[in-house]
């Protein structure tokens, strides 16, 4: 195993302050994983709603769940999605001792898909989200891999590139086949891979949903509810626009990504390191990896693009505290300052701006402008 060791002390803390916890991210980023490590070092107990002896066993689920918590300092609920009637006696039983630590749930979707569990358990329940590997969990000598193959650990661990990918193909087919569906995603498999690979066609750019919408033949309404639930289920990225308070025409749809690069590379049929570097939508690549990576390691409060009509944009803006940060993503071996990036500055009024990029040294081109190696927000090796 891998350790998580920063993210085993984030959940085993939020258990200390917080009654009930969730866990929630994707399929396959290690939530199950994590969740019996935990429960091992607590003493508790682990039942999982996909499995039909679990579901059996709860068919009276505040008595046997009562009678549970009685004997186990935690109980770990795993795929709470597949029972979201359980959040109501979740909330009796929270409700009724004053412990901290009591549940920890894990689930593969945003509490806005679980829309029962956020009105029941408001306020009782800290969230925390989870995806896979970070580059600061795998090192800098490994930012290459992490970037081809993506985050998932199967995919990350896997013996070669070749398998990593035929992973990652399975993956896909089962979002396709099971996960879409479950969600109430229901299109024919060889139309949801289409929608897919036109997503990855629109990875780093401004969607325009009738433009997919035409190209589907769904409604404009559906193409956008089918992006909310693959955003809810963790799989896309939707970054909203930023609108200074200035005259100029600013962009005002959101930008798509797909969140792990290792299923973009799928998609787009990269299957290894040559044929990433040589291919042409290179930087779209390094900019949605190297997006998710800062985003994990700066956790701010908010997270737009900005865009104008006249030309001027910023890849990222990170708002924490009083602080405005923008940042650049840029593969290249010297970035240089552009005049997009000084109108920038001014027009937002940024504390700094970051250019991210691949190379090794880090240095200030110029005042307030910073070149960034991604590798230094892992610890060195
Ligand atoms: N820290 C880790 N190190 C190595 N393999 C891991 C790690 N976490 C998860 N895995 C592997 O990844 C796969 C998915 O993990 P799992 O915990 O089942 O994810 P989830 O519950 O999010 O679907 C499993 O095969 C698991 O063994
Ligand atoms: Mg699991």
């Amino acid at each position: 195993m891998f350790a998580r060791s920063e993210l085993l002390r984030a959940i085993s803390s939020a258990l200390e302050n917080e009654r009930s916890v969730a866990l929630l991210g994707a399929r396959q980023v290690g939530k199950t994983s994590i969740a019996r490590e935990i429960a091992r070092q607590r003493g508790g107990i682990y039942l999982d709603l996909e499995s039909p002896d679990t579901l059996l066993g709860l068919s009276n689920p505040l008595r046997a769940l009562g009678a549970l918590a009685e004997q186990h300092a935690l109980i770990v609920l795993d795929e709470v999605q597949r029972l979201p009637e359980l959040f109501a006696v979740l909330r009796v039983l929270i409700d009724r001792s004053p412990r901290n630590g009591q549940f920890l749930l894990l689930g593969s979707a945003s509490p806005a898909l679980l829309r029962q569990s956020s009105e029941s358990l408001a306020g009782r329940m800290h969230l925390i989200e989870m995806a896979g590997f970070s580059l600061a969990e795998t090192g800098a000598d490994t930012l290459h891999r992490l970037w081809l193959r993506g985050d998932y650990p199967r995919s990350f661990l896997a013996g070669s590139d070749a398998s990593s990918f035929t992973w990652r193909g399975n993956y896909m087919a089962n979002v396709v086949n099971r996960d879409m569906p479950q969600f109430g995603l229901g299109l024919p498999a060889t139309t949801l891979f289409r929608l897919w690979r036109m997503l990855a066609h629109y990875h780093g750019q401004v969607f325009n949903s009738s433009e997919l919408a035409r190209a589907i033949g769904l409604s404009d309404t559906s193409v956008r509810r089918y992006l909310d639930v693959l955003t809810d289920m963790y799989l896309v990225r939707q970054l909203q626009p930023w609108f200074a308070n200035l005259g100029k025409r600013q962009v005002k749809a959101p930008k798509l990504y797909l969140r792990d690069s290792g299923l973009w590379h799928w998609l787009m049929d990269i299957p290894h390191l040559t044929s990433l570097l040589t291919n042409p939508k290179l930087g779209a690549s390094w900019e949605g990896f190297a997006l998710e990576q800062v985003l994990r390691h700066a956790q701010p409060h908010e997270a737009y693009f900005w865009a104008t009509h006249g030309g001027a944009e910023l890849d990222l803006l990170m708002l924490r505290a009083n602080q405005r940060v923008g940042v650049e993503f840029k593969f290249a071996d010297a970035p240089k300052v552009t005049k997009s990036m000084r109108i920038a500055i001014d027009d937002l009024r940024l504390d700094a701006l970051y250019i991210v990029y691949p190379g090794e040294q880090r240095f200030a081109l110029e005042a307030g402008i910073e070149l960034v190696p991604l590798s230094t927000i892992a610890p060195p090796n």
